[in-house]
Formats: C-alpha cells, sequence, structure tokens
C-alpha cells in the first residue's frame, strides 16, 4: 500500500480572545509529526484588561478587525496560497457565539471563493487531538482536559469519540484561576498571572479545601474553592505582597492536588479497560495544562501508574489554529466531514461527546 498524501490544511480559531490562523501539513497515517508551516495568533489583552475578563462583543469585533490580516500572515509565512490548501478548518463552537461567527464565516467566504472544501471544527475536538498532532499518540488515550471554559477527563477513542469520564459540576479550572486572579487584583489572563506570583509563595500558608474529593467518581468542584480564597483574602485592598503570593501558591497547590488525586483515579479506571498491548497514554490538554506545578504533578502520577505522559508545549495549549488544522485534517484524512459543511451553523454549545 502506497503512503497516504499529506494534507495542507488552513485552521481558523476565533472562540475566545484569541485571534488565530494556522497552516498544518501532514498525515495521520504517516506515522510522523506533522509539520506546522505557520502559527499566528493575535491576542486581545489591551481590549479586555480594563475589564478583568474577556468582554464577548468586544471580542467579536476585535475579530473582525484581526483576523483578515491574520490569515494573510499565515498564509505568508508558509509560502502558500488558498490555491495550496487541500481544505479550511474553522472552530464552529463551542465559544463566544459573536467570535465564533466571525470566524466561521469568514471561512465559509474563503472556501467557496477558493473552492476548497470547508471544515467545521468543534474547539474541544482541536485541543483533544492536540497530543497527535506533535507526536504520534494512538487512540484510545486518557485526556485531562482543562480550559478556560471546560474541565474534564475524557476517553478519547477516535475523532468524533470522545467519551466523559468525569467534569466539572460548576468552574472550570482556568475560570478558577482568572477568578482568583481578578480578586487579588493581579490583572488579565489570569492563569499565568497567579502561576508567576506562585512561584515566590508559600503553597502550605493556607489550607484550601479539595472539594468533592470525598466522594467517588471523576467529576471536578472549585467553585468551593473560589469562595475560600475570597475569605482568605479578606479585604484585598490591605493584603501584603507576600499575603497574595501565599495565596496563589496555596491556591495552586490545591488545584494541583485536587487534579493529582482525580488523574490517578481516571488512570487507574482507563487502565482497567484497555490491553496491556495497548500502552497507557495520558494527555493534557487546554490553556491550563501550560501550568509547569500541575505538569510536573501529572507527570509524577503517570511514572506511579506506569502511563506515558503527553503535554504538548505551552504554545499549543493554550487556543491557537494550529490544533484546529490539525482537527480539521484529521477528519479531512478520514472523510469525516458534513456533507452540508457550507450550511454548518456556529454553536455556543457543542459537547465533545455528542452522542451522549
Ligand atoms: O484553552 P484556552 O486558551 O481557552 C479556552 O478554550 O478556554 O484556556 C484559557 C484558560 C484561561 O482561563 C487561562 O487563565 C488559563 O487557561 N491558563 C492558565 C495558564 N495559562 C493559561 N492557567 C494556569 N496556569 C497557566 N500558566
Ligand atoms: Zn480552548
Amino acid at each position: 500500500m502506497s503512503a497516504p498524501k499529506a494534507l495542507t490544511v488552513l485552521g481558523i480559531e476565533t472562540s475566545c480572545d484569541e485571534t488565530a490562523a494556522a497552516i498544518v501539513r501532514g498525515h495521520p497515517d504517516l506515522g510522523e509529526p506533522a509539520a506546522i508551516l505557520s502559527n499566528v495568533i493575535a491576542q486581545q489583552i489591551e481590549e479586555h484588561a480594563p475589564f478583568g475578563g474577556v468582554v464577548p462583543e468586544l471580542a467579536a469585533r476585535a475579530h473582525i478587525s484581526h483576523l483578515d490580516a491574520v490569515i494573510a500572515r499565515a498564509l505568508a509565512d508558509a509560502g502558500l496560497a488558498l490555491k495550496d490548501l487541500d481544505a479550511i478548518a474553522a472552530t464552529a463552537g463551542p465559544g463566544l457565539i459573536g467570535g465564533v461567527i466571525v470566524g466561521l464565516m469568514t471561512a465559509k467566504g474563503l472556501a467557496l471563493g477558493a473552492g476548497k472544501q470547508l471544515i467545521p471544527v468543534n474547539h474541544l475536538e482541536g485541543h483533544a487531538l492536540t497530543a497527535r498532532l506533535i507526536g504520534p499518540c494512538p487512540f484510545p488515550y486518557l485526556l485531562l482536559l482543562v480550559s478556560g471554559g471546560h474541565s474534564a477527563f475524557v476517553v478519547v477513542e477516535g475523532v468524533g469519540r470522545c467519551r466523559i469520564l468525569g467534569e466539572t459540576i460548576d468552574d472550570a479550572v482556568g475560570e478558577s484561576f482568572d477568578k482568583t486572579a481578578k480578586l487579588l487584583g493581579l490583572g488579565f489572563p489570569g492563569g499565568p498571572a497567579v502561576e508567576e506570583l506562585a512561584r515566590s509563595g508559600n503553597p502550605r500558608a493556607y489550607a484550601f479545601p479539595r472539594p468533592l474529593l470525598d466522594r467517588d467518581g471523576f467529576d471536578l468542584s472549585l467553585a468551593g474553592l473560589k469562595t475560600a480564597v475570597r475569605y482568605a483574602a479578606g479585604d484585598v485592598l490591605l493584603l501584603t505582597d507576600e499575603a497574595r503570593a501565599n495565596i496563589c501558591a496555596s491556591f495552586q497547590e490545591a488545584v494541583a492536588a485536587i487534579l493529582e488525586t482525580r488523574a490517578s483515579a481516571a488512570l487507574e479506571h482507563f487502565a482497567a479497560q484497555v490491553a496491556p498491548e495497548n500502552g497507557l497514554r495520558f494527555v493534557v490538554a487546554g490553556g491550563v495544562a501550560s501550568n509547569s506545578l500541575l505538569r510536573a504533578r501529572l507527570q509524577a502520577v503517570c511514572n506511579r501508574k506506569g502511563a506515558n505522559f503527553i503535554a504538548p508545549p505551552a504554545k499549543l495549549c493554550t487556543d491557537n489554529g494550529a490544533m484546529i488544522a490539525w482537527a480539521g485534517l484529521e477528519r479531512l484524512a478520514r472523510g469525516a466531514i458534513p456533507p452540508d459543511a457550507l450550511s454548518f451553523a456556529p454553536r455556543a454549545r457543542w459537547p465533545l461527546d455528542e452522542a451522549a
């Protein structure tokens, strides 16, 4: 059998506050990592910083202003024109609907104009498949998806085949980082700011709760932790720099402990389902997966359980176009594209395990 032909796909991501486009070339059956020919990301930090969080209307407007230039740059960096592409993939949800509309409609226009296949991509599937963009990672694998809007343990069995083992029953992990940062006046985006300040803090200064861990299962809960942080902070204006750093470190430690405990149980559960010759793979994805402490703690869990720990580089954990291009490419390679892709409607909500 001849080797499959490498496919070249443009990916467009606009579901939150990153306007992103990237071009990826490869094929899931080639047995070698895909090439990221370009990866352009325009962040909207200045737009949202005064509000301490993403303002959907401002985000949509910024996507409109930046997207054309970001796509042009992605093509130029790759040295390609639209005619050289096999397909154009775009996030079609879930996310802030204004931004999703901007990205998907732009992609539809380009696809129609250039006579290319349009591939609507589930943003969460983009995160879930990133591990396969960077190297070999055969199905099935256990995924911890931790982003600003979602937090879940997922068994990824194939493209379009994800099974949720457990998920947050209240706040997403990234959201809890963002809220902690906002409360402490650390600015936006919150995750990296909390991680930075935590470096100089004492993780044992505050005994923050680990909600839900007294119960079986793989669900997560972060809301109680947020409340505890608020009580600990008291009058924020009176907090010393040292106290702020200690709160960040203790908060991060609580999150790490929660995820470590749940990941350990989820891996045991998953290991009992897969044939030993399959190998045990644990993948972490989503913006929070760029946190160094969490990566180290999850790596330690995997070492104890004999699992292979796969964490994409930080730049591919936070939102980007390459993960959307790759998820589109995986679908193109399998012919798993809706027949009416050009009339696919943007979705604010779109669960990973659609069948469920
Ligand atoms: O995946 P992502 O870029 O966007 C969503 O799909 O939500 O994730 C963004 C989230 C934000 O909540 C951000 O604060 C968090 O990821 N994040 C981090 C770090 N970098 C980004 N959280 C903790 N530590 C970090 N270093
Ligand atoms: Zn995301």
